[in-house]
């Protein structure tokens, strides 16, 4: 059994998507292939992968309510291409988007089911996950935590020569409880659909968010997005930013 996993984010590193994909992967056994489609040029690769496969999962941002254009052409040609070779795949898919909810992600699992009709493949269904960026979050500040504890045990190991500060591993794992709550609707609907992906079953839609009250994503939504759209030109994302004059007239 061979399931191939497709990271569809555009970005290059630091994805949501390759988070999602990364616990995925823990839930299917059997032969797995990791690939990422950015550009024209990762096509044929991950096509070539998919002859002998039994599965595909797609790893998917929602844009704008849909899917991103550059996945939309990869899946024209893996449309010809699975007619041309009789493939019968199982297809499923792992959606975030960033805002809260992710019923949000609804009219992108319909676009790939109905890509699986006309491919001539089995809609396996999937998980669409709301709040994907802050669930992304969590993984950085996990790795702080640990960078926090290991720092801590050498504290103290330098000061008292005690490998366990207790007060440090208490706080580690009210910490890493924490965001581990944070991330339990995924947890759960990606364990159940990685069941179905083993067994090449139907699963449907689910769909999940990180588990805080929207009034607290919204607050730490935009916070975070305040401080991005510094580091990226600006506030707003460089929409105050003064702008060159060819820059203005095409804005
Ligand atoms: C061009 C663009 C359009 C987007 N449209 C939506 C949207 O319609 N709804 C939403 O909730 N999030 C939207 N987002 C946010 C992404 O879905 C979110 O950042 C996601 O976590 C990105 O996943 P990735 O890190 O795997 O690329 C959009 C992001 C971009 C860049």
């Amino acid at each position: 059994m061979k399931t191939v996993f497709i990271n569809c984010s555009p970005k290059k590193k630091f994805c949501a998507s390759s988070y999602f994909l990364f616990l995925q992967r823990l839930f299917v056994s059997g032969k797995k292939v990791s690939e990422k489609l950015r550009t024209p040029a990762d096509h044929d690769r991950i096509l070539g992968e998919l002859r002998e496969a039994q599965a595909v999962v797609f790893g998917v941002p929602l844009y704008v309510d849909g899917i991103p254009s550059h996945v939309l052409r990869f899946m024209e040609k893996m449309e010809v291409f699975c007619r041309e070779n009789n493939l019968r795949l199982s297809v499923y898919c792992i959606a975030n988007n960033g805002f809260i909810e992710g019923r949000q992600n609804e009219s992108l699992m319909r676009n790939f089911e109905n890509f699986c009709v006309r491919a001539g493949l089995s809609w396996g269904g999937g998980v669409g996950i709301g709040g994907g960026v802050m669930l992304n979050v969590t993984r950085i500040l996990f790795l702080v935590n640990i960078g926090l504890l290991a720092l801590n045990t050498l504290i103290s190991a330098i000061n008292t020569g005690s490998f366990f500060p207790k007060d440090a591993w208490i706080s580690f794992a009210e910490n890493a409880g924490l965001l581990l709550f944070f991330n339990l609707g995924v947890l759960y609907y990606l364990i159940r659909i990685g069941a179905h992906i083993r067994k090449g079953t139907f699963s449907d839609r689910k769909y999940t968010r990180i588990l805080i009250p929207s009034f607290v994503f919204i607050i730490f939504a935009d916070i975070f997005f305040i401080i991005i759209s510094f580091f990226e030109g600006g506030l707003f994302r460089g929409w105050l930013a003064k702008k060159a004059p060819e820059e203005s007239k095409n804005a």
